[in-house]
């Protein structure tokens, strides 16, 4: 497994491969776990080369205590990249992707970075559109693969690419989850123990929801919502949402001509924890 911190380093190794060959890309911000190399698993068998990023992304974080905190693991990272042969690594440091100007560029997603993360996350989306595109210019790759657990993040890259007639494949893949139900996320490393204990109900409700989403409205279903998590004193529900998969626009009733999502973000403790499920 290659491993480079350069630019230059990746950008020459690609062109030397033959021109024919394949390239996937998943884009990490490491402390890796299942759920990221779920990803890698289907870019090797869906690409003759394999580029994983590892780079912790500065202008994404709306809090700078979160990006202080945000777990560190390189060489649990290596190892793991290693076993499920990574064919190259990419971990920049901050100055070799952004020189001395740590900053987003704006960009309009046709509205999708103003719905659900996008209220409480401020300037988030512009990071994330800005490291994408500056990743896809680097790597160039035929296919780039994201997890659903960030849907939205996935509709805004998918925007991304099409806005700037960029040749990727946007590859969506399902959430990998824990036995109990907990959606897998670097974050949930930091949790205590009490939390971690009391995170599945997350994923519980998200069930429960879609059940309920037969005989219930959206306006109905927050509220129901709502009350359960008030007898959870341990998790803090931030938002829940019933939105169409496409705009990202919050709906009140099931249109069959739609796909929907409930979408959930709720805090244990300091850790932000967000979900989804396909209704
Ligand atoms: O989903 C992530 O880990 C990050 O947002 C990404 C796509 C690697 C960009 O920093």
């Amino acid at each position: 497994m290659l491993v480079f911190a350069k630019i230059k380093s990746v950008q020459e190794k690609l062109k030397s491969l033959k021109k024919e060959t394949s390239i996937g890309f998943v884009p990490t911000m490491g402390a890796l776990h299942k759920g990221h190399l779920s990803l890698i698993e289907q870019a090797k068998k869906e690409n003759d080369f394999v580029v994983v990023s590892i780079f912790i992304n500065p202008t994404q974080f709306d809090k700078q205590e979160d990006l202080i905190n945000y777990p560190k693991t390189i060489e649990n990272d290596l190892d793991l990249l290693k076993s499920v042969s990574c064919d190259l690594v990419f971990i920049p440091t901050a100055e070799e992707i952004y020189a001395n100007n740590i900053t987003s560029s704006s960009f309009d997603f046709n509205g999708l970075e103003y719905q659900m993360e996008g209220k409480f996350r401020d300037g988030h989306f512009n990071g994330v559109g800005t490291i994408v595109k500056r990743l896809f210019e680097i790597v160039m790759p035929h296919n780039a693969y994201f997890g659903e657990k960030d849907f939205q993040q996935l509709q805004i890259i998918k925007n991304l690419v099409a806005q700037n007639q960029m040749p990727i494949n946007i590859i969506g893949c399902p959430i990998f989850r824990e036995n109990d139900g907990l959606a897998m996320s670097s974050r949930n490393e930091r949790l205590t123990t009490a939390h971690r204990a009391a995170a599945p109900f997350i994923y519980k409700t998200l069930q429960k929801a879609k059940v309920e989403f037969g005989t219930k409205n959206a306006d109905e279903l927050k509220i129901w919502v709502e009350n359960e998590f008030k007898n959870q004193p341990l998790l803090d529900l931030e938002y829940f949402e019933i939105a169409d998969e496409d705009t990202l626009i919050s709906i009140q009733d099931i249109k069959t001509s739609q796909k929907q999502r409930a979408f959930i973000a709720v805090f244990a403790g300091k850790i932000r924890l967000i979900d989804n499920i396909s209704l």
